[in-house]
């Protein structure tokens, strides 16, 4: 059964806290902060995850989308992030920036666009959390999966398997109870999905069926 992380950016940001409440029954609560420079659009800072954090007793996955993240990981581990995910694109010492995330007693993951080869991550499995596969470019949610991306998956199910079992391999981007189970069947254990719940009346009811259509 994958684990479940509800995209917020789909919330209604006039009741965060209730659309928070809404999917207790998930793993993660995932953040998705954009500086309208890495992508093209601005969104939440650690303002918002302080506030995320007072409304769930469920661990924060905040995904960075910002150039330079280093600057802003002590912030966002005060504001109350779980694990903080990075872009190998917007890291030029992607080693350190890991090392500096997990100095700070947070996990540490690193994501990848979809035409950005498995390559880049290889050698930093060992250290890092969480694997996160785009799935569709980032920037927005509400877009179509990527269908292109499942042999990535599948790729760095086999480099974890090498070197480290306990990987979270997080999908991200145009999740459905369709592509979810494409994803879990190349690998993936972690599901990040936003319009796909909040779109729906009965979010609990939607995390509950990602859960077990991927059983
Ligand atoms: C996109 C974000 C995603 C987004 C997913 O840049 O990283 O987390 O919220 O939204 P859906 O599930 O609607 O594709
Ligand atoms: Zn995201």
């Amino acid at each position: 059964m994958a684990m479940i992380a509800p995209s917020i950016l789909s919330a209604d940001f006039k009741q965060l806290g209730n659309d928070i409440e809404a999917v207790s029954n998930a793993d993660y609560i995932h953040v998705d902060v954009m500086d309208g420079k890495f992508v093209p659009n601005i969104t939440i800072g650690p303002l918002i995850v302080d506030a995320a954090k007072r409304s769930t007793s469920l661990p924060l996955d905040v995904h960075l989308m910002i150039e330079d993240p280093d600057r802003y990981v002590g912030d966002f581990v005060k504001a109350g992030a779980d694990i903080i995910t990075v872009h190998v694109e917007a890291c030029t010492h992607l080693h350190r920036t890991i090392q500096l995330i997990k100095s700070h007693g947070v996990k540490a993951g690193v994501a990848l666009n979809p035409h950005t080869p498995v390559a880049m991550v290889q050698h930093v499995i060992e250290d890092v959390d969480l694997v996160l596969l785009m799935t569709v470019n980032p920037g927005f949610g509400g877009q179509s999966f990527i269908q292109a991306v499942l042999p990535k998956i599948a790729e760095v199910r086999k480099f974890a398997n090498e070197v480290n079992e306990e990987l979270l391999i997080e999908v991200d981007g145009g999740v459905n109870e369709e592509t979810a189970k494409q994803c879990v069947e190349h690998g993936a254990n972690l599901l990040v999905a936003g319009s796909h719940i909040y779109k729906q009346n009965d979010r609990k009811q939607a995390v509950e069926r990602l859960k077990s259509i991927t059983e």
